[in-house]
């Protein structure tokens, strides 16, 4: 049967059928996901901090990312699969190049992430010329947490959110697929979705993005530490994580979640 297509996914914006993405880190939860509706497996970075008990996604290797979509792809069959470049794998077009081919190639992906504005719409184009599909990553930048000083909500004032709305286009000019909003203000998320042509999907953007994305143990309520507050515990009043996950689906299909008020 294959995965699911990118062209679906355009198709499902255009639709106006909202996207339910997760992060996934290993074969049992993959299963469990594509089975419960969930179109899009994220292998994130977020693995270094959720699975490896790291207190960022800095120290997460290319070898751990291709070890942990290699167990996502044994466990899945339908979903579209998409994962992190992590921390300086992309510092330049060539080395980009180089690590998103292993994610595909022996991590078995069909798409890769990386965080960033228009200083890597270079490295989109020459990777989307050599056949690898781009995603997108604008606002709050984990990778680049240190810069930020913390963990804040980005696009607040005027000047910042232009920016990351300029960044939206210029990235989609370069060649991009996807794009993941992160902790963005909903007015903006909703900005940026009506503009672009391709699929932008809201972790901590609003409700009115193309699709929603959440860290699989935020949602089930078993991340240490306090969750960012625009996540929900989908596992609070269901009984067991197969409902939890099916909650979340059907949420984000009906334009439940997130609500307004969860978001910035
Ligand atoms: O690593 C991750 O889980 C992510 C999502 C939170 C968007 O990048
Ligand atoms: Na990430």
């Amino acid at each position: 049967m294959g995965r699911l297509t990118l062209t679906k996914l355009r198709k499902m914006k255009r639709q106006g059928e909202k996207i339910a993405m997760l992060t996934a880190y290993d074969a049992s939860f993959a299963a469990l996901l594509e089975a419960a509706g969930v179109e899009v497996l994220l292998v994130g970075d977020s693995l270094g901090m959720v699975l490896q008990g790291q207190e960022s996604t800095l120290p997460v290797t290319m070898d751990d990312m291709v070890y942990h979509c290699r167990n996502v792809a044994r466990g899945s069959q339908r979903a579209f699969m998409l994962a992190d470049m992590p921390f300086m794998s992309y510092a330049t077009p060539i080395q980009a190049a180089d690590n998103a081919a292993r994610l595909m190639r022996e991590g078995g992906v069909q798409m890769v992430k990386f965080e960033g504005g228009r200083l890597l719409a270079e490295t989109v184009e020459y990777l989307t010329a050599r056949g690898i599909p781009v995603c997108a990553h604008l606002g709050l930048l984990p990778q680049s947490v240190h810069r930020m000083g913390g963990y804040r909500v980005q696009g607040r004032g005027e000047t910042s959110a232009q920016q990351i709305h300029d960044d939206a286009m210029i990235l989609q000019e370069a060649g991009a697929d996807m794009l993941i909003l992160e902790c963005v203000p909903a007015r903006l998320g909703n900005e940026i979705t009506d503009v672009l042509k391709i699929p932008v999907i809201s972790c901590g953007a609003g409700p009115y993005c193309d699709g929603q994305v959440l860290v699989l143990y935020d949602m089930l309520g078993i991340s240490r530490g306090k969750p960012p507050s625009f996540s929900h515990n989908f596992l609070e009043g269901t009984n067991n994580i197969p409902d939890a996950i099916q909650a979340y689906v059907s949420a984000v299909k009906k334009k439940e979640f997130p609500p307004l008020e969860l978001s910035y």
